[in-house]
């Protein structure tokens, strides 16, 4: 009802949004993947845009349109986005990492298309890990750099979700988790969203539930206040 007047209060802040999910190639038409449609990244990209920010998407296999008031990088897999996100950081002060990164890719890359003949009734696939994007960009970072990170979990109890919550935040490094429970149906490609934001003690700083556009500008609402200089 009140956001008739945008409020350019992101000008001059570079940020960057990764978005979507990682597909990991088997063959040459087959991946796993996930159920991320990109919808809360991009909508926090928007947002930022909208609110003056100078925005970098980089989208992974993305279920939605982009608007063109930002620079998008489109990759595939695990490793193509760690590349383009650790180099795109360098430039930024305000890293969301929104993408769903595959914890594994295929040990190998089969360069024909597997068919039945060669396996029988079962095929074994090999996973190894991928890198964590998120742990990197921790280590990495400048002072002044705020980085965020995002958990879906299918945890149903309150309690244990916000300790998984507080580990991660912990493991990872980073200044925030935006967590979301996530299920076969909630979460995943849906318009609306309910999040908690919890800081670097482990505190619940935020917690909202709407569009994933007003999810969006909630926790862009509680970043602006982190300064970074
Ligand atoms: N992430 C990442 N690189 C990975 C895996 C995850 O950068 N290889 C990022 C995600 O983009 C997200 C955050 O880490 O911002 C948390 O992802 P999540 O899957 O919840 O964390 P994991 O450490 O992979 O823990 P889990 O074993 O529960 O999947
Ligand atoms: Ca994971």
């Amino acid at each position: 009802v009140l956001s008739a007047v945008v409020q350019k209060d992101y000008t001059g802040r570079r940020v960057l949004v990764t978005a979507g999910g990682t597909r990991e190639p088997i063959d040459p038409v087959r991946f796993i993947g996930n159920r991320s449609s990109g919808k809360q990244g991009v909508a926090i990209a928007a947002a930022a845009a909208a609110r003056g920010a100078h925005v970098t998407l980089i989208g992974a296999n993305l279920e939605v349109p982009v608007a063109a008031s930002m620079e998008v990088l489109r990759v595939g897999s695990a490793q193509e986005l760690a590349e383009a996100t650790l180099r795109a950081a360098k430039d930024a002060d305000l890293v969301i990492m929104a993408a769903a990164v595959a914890d594994y890719r295929p040990a190998t890359v089969v360069e024909e298309k597997i068919a039945k003949e060669s396996q029988g009734d079962r095929l074994t696939l090999e996973l190894v890990r991928n890198p964590d994007i998120l742990a990197t960009l921790g280590e990495r970072r400048a002072d002044s750099q705020v980085i965020v990170g995002f958990a879906a979990e299918t945890e149903p109890d309150d309690e244990r979700l916000r300790e998984r919550a507080r580990a991660k935040l912990a493991r990872k490094g980073c200044d925030f988790l935006v967590v979301n429970r996530v299920g076969w149906s909630e979460g995943f490609g849906t318009d609306d969203n309910t999040v908690a934001m919890l800081d670097k003690g482990g505190d619940i700083v935020l917690e909202t539930s709407g569009t994933k556009s007003s999810v969006a500008d909630r926790i862009l609402d509680i970043l602006q206040f982190q300064n970074s200089t």
